[in-house]
């Protein structure tokens, strides 16, 4: 008898770089066909469990309707409700799920935690954020850019203003895998990690894509095409937050930022925002934030991701 397939887990961007440019596609189409009331039910009988650690609005509810439309059933899971509060182990509670859904997703406050619960699980793992990763929302972030730039990122630049954390690694390894410059612009002592810069590098070496690192927000912005931020305190940071509300002072989006952007530039905000803090309610509000588009392009990139893990590949190329 023929093994089954390998399952496939999304635990870092990384292990998606190759998949992009197709994800993309089936996102942005997946997009067009819900806004003209097209529901297919690529998912029909599968169940998703989703272990939350830490509080989520749109990621949560994202892969919930995701399911819905795909013809699924997601199962929200708070961590603090399962036994995992009482000790019952990651793998075990790897183990147990695996014996009743077709994937989980997990968001933890430690990657070890994440990869543990992936190297357990029998289904695929899906990385719902974690302190050194957030896969799921490049992919909504991409495909935001994908579509306001029409398929092309060879030639465009994003700048990164803010922290060197979760939300940018992904982003730095999605960037370079399809040939997106980065200049991303954080405070010293917070730079992104450098065996993930190297990894974006080592990546964009094929798709010729620039990372930079600057501590200038200024000079990352001027002349960028898309200008990115993030909150200065993450989920998990809090302890360090006056420490860093200090520290990132001069890393906010605000008008005098933007007018250093390229004329069209936008503005994305993976959100929930610090009004005020790393972005101004102007620019939040104003006509340059893409960031209401990249918040529903999660649930379009979150049924691409869903489809491509959950779904074998025989029965996605006939659904085309
Ligand atoms: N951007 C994002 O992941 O938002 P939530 O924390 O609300 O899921
Ligand atoms: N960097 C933020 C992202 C929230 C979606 C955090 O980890 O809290």
């Amino acid at each position: 008898m023929t093994p089954p397939p390998a399952k496939r887990d999304l635990v870092s961007l990384a292990d998606i770089a190759s998949d992009l440019p197709s994800l993309l596609e089936r996102a942005a189409r997946l997009k067009s066909e819900r806004h003209r009331g097209v529901r297919r039910p690529t998912l029909a009988g599968k169940n998703l469990a989703m272990v939350f650690e830490k509080p989520s609005t749109r990621t949560r509810i994202s892969f919930e309707v995701a399911m819905t439309d795909l013809g699924g059933h997601a199962l929200y899971l708070s961590s603090r409700d399962l036994q995992l509060s009482r000790g019952e182990t990651i793998a075990d509670t790897a183990r147990v799920l695996s014996r009743f859904v077709d994937g989980l997703t997990y968001r933890a406050f430690h990657h070890a935690d994440l990869a543990e619960l992936a190297r357990a699980a029998s289904v695929p793992v899906i990385n719902a954020l974690d302190d050194l990763e957030h896969p799921c929302q490049t992919v909504a972030d991409l495909l935001t850019m994908h579509e306001r730039w029409r398929g092309r990122f060879r030639g465009h630049r994003l700048a990164w203003v803010g922290d060197g954390n979760n939300v940018l690694h992904s982003l730095l390894l999605g960037a370079a895998a399809v040939g997106l410059d980065v200049t991303a612009a954080t405070p010293v002592g917070f730079d992104p990690r450098a065996d993930i810069v190297a990894k974006a590098r080592e990546l964009a070496r094929a798709s010729r894509a620039r990372i930079e690192l600057t501590h200038d927000p200024g000079e990352a912005a001027r002349g960028a095409d898309a200008l990115y931020t993030d909150v200065w305190v993450s989920m998990g940071d809090e302890g360090e937050a006056e420490a860093r509300e200090k520290a990132f002072e001069r890393f906010r989006i605000d008008s005098a930022l933007v007018a250093l952007a390229a004329p069209e530039a936008f503005v994305l905000h993976d959100l929930p925002a610090h009004r005020g803090q790393e972005i101004t309610n102007e620019v939040l509000d104003g006509p340059r934030a893409a960031v209401w588009d990249q918040a529903e392009n999660r649930l379009h990139a979150q049924k691409a991701i869903l489809e491509l893990l959950l779904r074998p590949r025989s029965a996605r190329a006939r659904g085309r």
